[in-house]
């Protein structure tokens, strides 16, 4: 697909990998949607893309776990554009825990964004993409969707919920609704996802890994997700793990 005005909605916008994308898809002359709760990063972040590529984007501050605010807010994208072509489903946080730490607040705020919020984008997306004939729907899984690590059991939940829901959705919609799904799955990429850990374990585990890795930077993931929006109409790319050299 050619992506110059092309519509496509980033969730989770203001930093990372969603912001890396905005970046990305505005030098291909996308017309952005940014979402996320932090307005003045993506207000800041519009000015960029305004000052570096001429691309108008429209900001919108959304809890993703609030779904009735979802729904209006891709109510108000459909108005304002009147079509989505892309949406990248990327928001998502990861305060990994040992189980018996108990951190059930964590465990219900990674479910409510990673695998409920995802959904409701989803909710708010499908309806403008079936009346419009088609369009894309990228979900950011990981490769703790593929396979599990200690302490990352509940993280490992939402992503393996989203790797199975996008190769599931994949065969609801694109084969006969025209709407793809791509799934990508970084492995560690260098954001601020980290810093809602509270499990000093964990961080104290982290610490110690030093096997010489190099994370992947957030742009080595917009360029995967460029690739799956950017085939040719017949082609569907489902599935794109990323690794930086050294992660086992
Ligand atoms: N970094 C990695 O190593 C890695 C590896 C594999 C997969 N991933 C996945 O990549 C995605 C992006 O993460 P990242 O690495 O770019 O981390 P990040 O910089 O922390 O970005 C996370 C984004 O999600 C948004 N977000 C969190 N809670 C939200 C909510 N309730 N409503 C709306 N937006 C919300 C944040 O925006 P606000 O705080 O402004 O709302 C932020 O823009 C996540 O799904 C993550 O699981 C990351």
């Amino acid at each position: 697909m050619e992506l110059k005005d092309k519509v496509i909605v980033i969730t989770g916008a203001s930093s990372g990998i969603g912001e890396a994308t905005a970046i990305r898809l505005a030098a291909d002359g996308a017309k952005l949607v940014l979402m996320a709760r932090r307005e003045e990063r993506m207000q800041e972040l519009a000015q960029k893309l305004m000052d570096e590529h001429q691309t108008e984007s429209m900001v919108v501050k959304l809890d993703i776990t609030d779904r009735e605010a979802v729904l209006k807010a891709f109510e108000a994208v459909k108005e304002n554009f009147g079509r989505i072509d892309a949406l990248i489903n990327n928001a998502g946080l990861m305060p990994v825990s040992y189980m018996d730490k108990l951190k059930i607040d964590e465990w219900d705020r990674m479910i409510d964004v990673n695998l409920k919020g995802l959904l409701y984008c989803i909710a708010g997306v499908l309806p403008v993409m079936k009346a419009q004939g088609g369009g894309h729907i990228v979900n950011i899984s990981s490769v703790a969707g593929r396979r599990v690590n200690p302490g990352f059991a509940v993280y490992n939940a939402t992503k393996f919920g989203v790797t199975a829901l996008s190769e599931a959705m994949r065969m609801e919609l694109t084969p006969t609704m025209n709407i793809k799904v791509s799934v990508i799955e970084p492995g560690a990429v260098a954001t601020e996802l980290t810093q809602t850990i509270t499990d000093e374990d964990i961080l104290n585990a982290f610490n110690k890994r030093g096997n010489g890795m190099i994370p992947l930077e957030a742009d080595d993931i917009a360029r995967a997700i460029q690739y799956a929006l950017s085939q040719p109409d017949e082609v569907m790319v489902s599935e794109v793990l990323v690794m930086p050299r050294k992660q086992q």
